[in-house]
Order: C-alpha cells, then structure tokens, then sequence
C-alpha cells in the first residue's frame, strides 16, 4: 500500500464507497462500523483523525466494509445493537430490535403491577421481554418463539444482562400458546404481507429472518390467531398488547373487539404512526 491509511482517510473511502452501494446513510454508517471495529465511540473517531490503522485492523475492517456494501446490516456485522438503552447481541437468526417497538415495552410498563407475568410472543432476540424484566424486578418473564436459533440469542443476552434468574425461553408456535394465564401478554408478531415483503430495503428482506417478517394472508395471520387465544392466555384484567405496522390499527382493533377484549386503544409512536393496539380482558 503506497499511501498511510489514517483513520480519516478510511472514513473518506468508506462513505463514498456506501454511497455509491445505495446506502440511506452512508457517512454515518461509516463511523459505526470502523467505530465499532475499533472499539471507539463516534467522538473517539473525530479525536483520532489522523491516527495510521494497523495491516491487522485494516484487515478486520476491509471484508466488513464490502459485506455492507452487498447491503448487511449493520447490526449483523457488529454483533450487537442497543435497545431500550441495553446492549443486545443480534444475529441473522433474529429480527434487529427497532427503536419503534419501544412503544411496546413503555406501554406494558404503564399498564403493569409491582408483580405479575408476563409473556413476550414471537420474542426473537428477547429484547421486548428483557428489557421489561430490566425495569420490573418482581414479574416473572416469559419468552416464547417458534425459532430455536432465535431463543438460543435470547437466552444469551439475559446471561449478558444478568436477568437470567427472572426470565425464561421456551419454544412454542403462536397458533397454539400454552394452557397458562398471563397478566400481560405482549407480542410484535410478523405482520408483513407477501405483496410488502417484496418491497422491502435489501437490508431487511435479504438478511433478516423471512419467519419474523411475513405473515400469512394479507399480514394478519398472527393477529388473528393471537386474538382467537387472547381469553385462554389472559387472566381476568390482564392486558394484550399488540405491536402493528401502520395500516393495521382498524383490522386489529376489530379482532380484539370480536374476541371479546375491551378497553381497546391504540398508541401512537413517536412519528405519529399507529404503533400498539392493546386490549383487556374483562374481570
Ligand atoms: C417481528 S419479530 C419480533 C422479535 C422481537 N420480539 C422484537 O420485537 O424485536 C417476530 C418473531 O416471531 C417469531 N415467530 C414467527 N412465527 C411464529 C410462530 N408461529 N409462533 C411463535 N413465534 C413466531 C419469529 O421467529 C420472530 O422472532
């Protein structure tokens, strides 16, 4: 190699390597990824500008660099993403948390007791289940998924988080939930159509799980089989919370009204998009 390459000059490289890949973000993702590999925050990467990479860090960084390019996702290639302000292993085996299902665990905090259970449906990375067990010390956690792979990650990360001894994963398949009642019972099922799956950003439909994503039917597959059970999982009072895409609250509304749920409301996310449907069972 002719040149030295610092820090600055691999940043450079590397964004107008994403941008020319079609990436949205191209300079962000640049310094989370060398950030990342580096183990710096974004700060440490405006400090050390001029700092020469080693042949052996340029060699970490270069095959992650080009994997990006083909459109991985970010997360994959780190390993790890924050949610809820804890940090969640992730592998291709599970859906990456978004910042929008955090709707989801705020809305289950507001409606939770000082004690109580609750079960995570579809669970995936165990990040909805955990990071509700991180905030309630005396409820009892349960995470259920289809996806042996996907429960192994979440077993892991309540090792990471030390909240192992108040959460459990089991294997299970939604259509059939087991013969236990819940207080809350949440669930961010997949709930994409197969007419949306195919317009998906290659990030999502390349690399994360078809089984998180795609629902049956018209995307509500879940949802009806999650309200058809919502009386046999609920304890008198308790609470189903479901998260939705944006243009599911009246479809889902209804179920949960046809299932005989009351109290049914929907709450909104951040962008102002209908995000949680949630509803209860009668006393
Ligand atoms: C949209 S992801 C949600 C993951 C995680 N809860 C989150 O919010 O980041 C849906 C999850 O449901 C699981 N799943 C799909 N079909 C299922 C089924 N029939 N029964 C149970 N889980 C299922 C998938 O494996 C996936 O982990």
């Amino acid at each position: 190699m002719s040149e030295t390459w610092t820090l600055l000059r691999l940043l450079r490289w590397t964004t107008g390597f994403f941008r020319d890949k079609g990436i949205d973000s191209p300079r962000l993702d640049a310094e989370l990824l060398i950030a990342g590999v580096l183990d710096l925050d974004r700060v440490g990467i405006y400090l050390n500008y001029d700092r020469p990479l080693t042949a052996a860090e340029l060699a970490t960084i270069k095959p992650l660099v080009k994997r990006r390019g083909q459109r991985e996702p970010l997360q994959y290639l780190l390993g790890h993403t924050e949610f809820w302000s804890l940090d969640f292993k992730v592998s291709p085996a599970v859906l990456i948390p978004r910042a929008d299902s955090e709707i989801l665990v705020e809305e289950a905090l507001q409606k939770a007791a000082d004690v109580g259970e609750l079960l995570d449906i579809g669970t995936g990375s165990g990040a909805v289940a955990l990071s509700f067990a991180h905030e309630k010390t005396n409820w009892q956690i349960t995470g259920l998924d289809i996806s042996p792979a996907a429960l192994e990650v979440a077993v892991e990360n309540a090792q990471r988080l030390a909240l192992d001894d108040r959460s459990r994963f089991i294997t299970g398949d939604l259509a059939q939930l087991p013969e236990k009642t819940f207080d809350l019972v949440v669930s961010n099922p997949p709930y994409i159509s197969a007419a949306e799956y195919r317009e998906l950003m290659p990030e999502v439909r390349d690399h994360e799980p078809e089984l998180a994503l795609l629902a049956a039917e018209d995307g509500l597959a879940c949802y009806r089989q999650l309200a058809a059970q919502a009386q046999k999982i609920l304890k008198p009072g308790g609470w189903l919370l479901l998260e939705i895409g944006y243009q599911q609250e009246q479809a889902v509304t209804q179920l949960l009204a046809a299932a005989g749920l009351t109290e049914i409301y929907c709450r909104q996310d951040y962008a102002g998009n209908p995000r949680v449907v949630s509803g209860r069972c009668s006393a």
